[in-house]
């Protein structure tokens, strides 16, 4: 058990040389809540915030302090610690430290625990001095270890919530494929736990494709954001890999759902004290819905086919997100999904069509696609040699680079290019100019 003494250098000698922790803890005994507290004062200049408590009131804590370093937990006596501290672990911010202390001195439990990601365990009791020496240990091993990852994430600390919505101009355009695959990598890419919501309450197909279960809770939480306390958040946000979790519910059919006005905002803002990046697939068939997630987005991903109606479609969804999103960065793609030798439209139709540039053309890749589904994982995991995988490569790293234009930036000069729009395409702009 890591609770053994093994440092014998004083823990105040480093603690000077830190900055004071910012730190919490619950701890039901009260000797040990006293030998906690008194070993914390140096290390947080006399300003932890030690309370009487367990598990339990840190789980029911819904927003954290952005910048806790350490919180010293006492796992209590539940029938499920290890369930209650993984519920814990993502609720808190990923940088802090978390230590457990508990009755049960037991090394399958204390390994339990550091699989699900607490820095170490403590049994009770222990002497005075002890948890300083925990807290130091677990302090030397990040700067060892995660550095990286902490300095990362440090930098997300401060970074302000970004919300990716991805909308397909057309039903089978790959909105789903790319909505997954682009959260999954960007996942990896920042090193930071990234939540994809299925936003088509009733035949959303991501949770299938991520063979996870759809949940009932969401439409509730849809209706009462404030309800959403990071309990809900463990419960409802299934973990698919180390840095993509996933939501989506299976509503029935029959069952009408009307969103309140800023249903959806509300909804995205409380996800967003645990996940800075949240990347919604969009649904077409929801007018109220669409247009709330949309006014809620930082980054809006417009996929389209290489068809007439594709490009008919995407113009007016352009249009749309420049109304209610003029805020939002707004990136357009062409689709993979749709067979291109069977197209109408060229790529450069679509750019004079919409007056910018594509960003990104997907290219097909049926064996990919088939093989996501197959092993119900992202494209990027199950095929990461795709064409795909590297088509969307650049597109996920702008999505994390400074702002680099706004909605339409990245345009290519608008007059001389629509003057050019003719034949079919150029119906769509004078249809709309008259409008
Ligand atoms: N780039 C691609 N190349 C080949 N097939 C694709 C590609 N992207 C998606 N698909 C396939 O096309 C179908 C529709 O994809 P999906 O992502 O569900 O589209 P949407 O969400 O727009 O309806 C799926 O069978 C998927 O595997
Ligand atoms: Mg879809």
């Amino acid at each position: 058990m890591s609770a053994t003494a093994t440092a014998q250098r004083p823990s105040s000698t480093a603690g000077e040389e830190r900055q004071a922790l910012s730190a919490m803890a619950f701890v039901s005994d009260t000797v040990t809540l006293s030998r906690v507290s008194a070993d914390l004062f140096n290390m947080t200049l006399g300003k932890a915030n030690v309370r009487e408590g367990t598990i339990d009131n840190a789980l029911a804590i819904s927003e954290w302090p952005r910048d806790l370093d350490l919180l010293i937990v006492d796992i209590g006596n539940t029938g499920d610690p290890v369930a209650d501290a993984a519920a814990l672990k993502t609720a808190v911010p990923g940088t802090s430290l978390v230590i457990g202390v508990g009755r049960i001195n037991d090394v399958a439990l204390y390994r339990d625990l550091l699989a699900v990601g607490f820095n170490d365990y403590l049994a009770m009791p222990f002497a005075e001095g002890t948890m300083a020496r925990a807290v130091e240990r677990a302090l030397e091993a990040r700067e060892r270890t995660g550095g990286a990852v902490v300095q990362n994430a440090a930098v997300a600390k401060d970074a302000k919530p970004r919300t990716l919505s991805v909308l397909g101009a057309r039903g089978g355009v790959g909105t789903t494929t790319a909505a997954v695959t682009i959260a999954a990598m960007l996942g990896t890419r920042l090193q930071e736990e990234v939540l994809l919501i299925d936003f088509d309450l009733h035949y959303g197909s991501l949770m299938l494709a991520l063979d996870l279960e759809a949940i009932d809770a969401l439409r509730e939480a849809l209706d009462q954001p404030d309800r959403i306390d990071a309990l809900f958040i463990q419960q409802v946000a299934q973990k698919k890999s180390e840095y993509l979790y996933a939501m989506g519910a299976e509503e029935p059919p029959t069952g009408g759902f009307q969103a309140r006005p800023h249903a959806a905002s509300d909804f995205l803002r409380s996800f967003h004290r645990r996940f800075r990046w949240i990347v919604a697939d969009v649904p077409r068939g929801d007018p109220v819905i669409q247009r709330q997630v949309l006014e809620a987005s930082s980054d809006i991903l417009l996929i389209t086919d290489l068809s007439l109606p594709g490009v008919r479609d995407a113009m007016r969804l352009q249009q749309m997100v420049h109304e209610v999103a003029p805020g939002a960065r707004l990136h357009v793609a062409t689709s993979g999904a749709v067979d291109v030798r069977r197209s109408a439209v060229k790529v450069a139709d679509v750019e004079r069509t919409l007056k910018r540039k594509v960003d990104c053309q997907i290219p097909a890749d049926a064996g990919a696609a088939l093989s996501a589904i197959n092993f119900g994982k992202p494209l990027s995991e199950a095929a990461p040699g795709s064409g795909i995988v590297k088509a969307l490569r650049p597109l996920v790293a702008s999505l994390d680079s400074p702002k680099s234009g706004g909605a339409g930036g990245g345009g290519i000069g608008g007059a001389s290019i629509a003057q050019k729009a003719s034949g079919l395409l150029g119906r769509f702009g004078q249809g709309l100019k008259k409008k």
